[in-house]
């Protein structure tokens, strides 16, 4: 019998977006959902528990403080779906809760394969669950979600840990419209955002001292040798975090330590680099708390409640599709 796993990131695409971002006139990048691959998934999860990395311990406190209250605000029934449920620890607060009123359908979507498999393993023993997860991109699975929604039944979307901090802010704006077209009004978005703080506490954050956010940015390029056959020598590179202040971000690049060239095989593609020259892996954005709000607006959502931490400048936002 003939088995088939459908996997929706082809090697092929893959090839494609890696050929084009270090083809790029200019600063070269790479995009960075690539990131998480299994390896990278792993050591996101060990970022997540460093001393100066509190993004993800914060959105969690503020879960699990405040689980009762954001479940209380929701139109029922609901169904969830998660965008990018990494390990599902921090959403098992609003799922536990959610349960002892109702009987829910979640649905994470993740590019992940084992963050996925992990997330339905950590939920799975909570009663009254039912869990479907999608191996898609965010937006295609929303999509799927939606389509499986009974009548009367809402929908809330989480969007947790600030990942919408990848995205620049106009594009950022931009997503969170795409996801409110595909919701109906009063259907809700609880929105994770990391807010401003000192450049010394995000540089730290991002460049941890034990090496483990180098290896999580490195491990783009292994990446790159294990699925297209490169011949990276990751010894030529190096781990740099920089501030971007005009842009209000954080953002990482692997600097080429030589002059040298790169062959990627599978990409049908030779790279020169420049000793010095960066490749630009990820951004990630920091708000205001209040602007928040008017990026909800823009989107065609209101902002109904924001909670924020005190320990680490983080907001959870409850959205309502209007
Ligand atoms: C998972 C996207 C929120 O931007 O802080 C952590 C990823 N990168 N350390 C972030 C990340 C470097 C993280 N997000």
């Amino acid at each position: 019998m003939l088995v088939q796993t459908i996997t929706p990131n082809t090697t092929y695409e893959f090839a494609a977006e890696v050929s084009a971002g270090l083809t790029k006139p200019g600063q070269k990048e790479l995009p960075s959902k690539y990131l998480y691959d299994d390896v990278g998934s792993a050591l996101f999860e060990v970022i997540s528990h460093l001393p100066e990395y509190g993004l993800t311990r914060a959105d969690e406190r503020l879960l699990r403080r405040h689980a009762h209250d954001i479940v209380e605000r929701l139109a029922t029934p609901v169904a969830v779906a998660e965008l990018g449920s990494g390990s599902g620890r921090k959403t098992r607060h609003i799922l536990e809760a959610l349960c002892r009123r109702q009987r829910t359908a979640y649905y994470p979507i993740e590019i992940s394969p084992s963050a996925l498999a992990m997330c339905e393993r950590e939920l799975s023993d909570i009663d009254s669950i039912s869990i479907l997860g999608f191996e898609r991109e965010y937006l295609d699975g929303l999509l799927e979600v939606a389509a499986q929604r009974r009548s009367g039944q809402h929908l809330c979307v989480l969007f947790l840990g600030s990942t919408i901090g990848n995205f620049d802010r106009p594009a950022g704006t931009r997503f969170l419209a795409e996801v409110r077209r595909i919701l109906q009004p009063g259907d809700s978005l609880l929105l994770g955002t990391d807010l401003e703080k000192s450049s010394a506490q995000l540089l730290a954050a991002y460049d941890d001292e034990l090496g483990v956010t180098a290896a999580f940015n490195l491990n783009l390029l292994s990446r790159i040798n294990r699925e297209l056959d490169a011949d990276f020598d990751l010894a030529q590179f190096e781990h740099v975090a920089r501030i971007n202040h005009e842009g209000r971000s954080v953002e990482m690049h692997l600097r080429s330590l030589s002059r040298q060239t790169v062959r990627i095989p599978a990409a049908g593609l030779s790279v020169q680099f420049l000793e010095g020259e960066t490749i630009w892996t990820e951004s990630s954005h920091k708000y205001s708390h209040k602007e928040v709000f008017e990026m909800a607006r823009t989107a065609g959502f209101r902002c109904v409640v924001q909670w924020i931490d005190e320990q680490w400048p983080f907001a959870e936002n409850l959205l309502i599709a209007e």
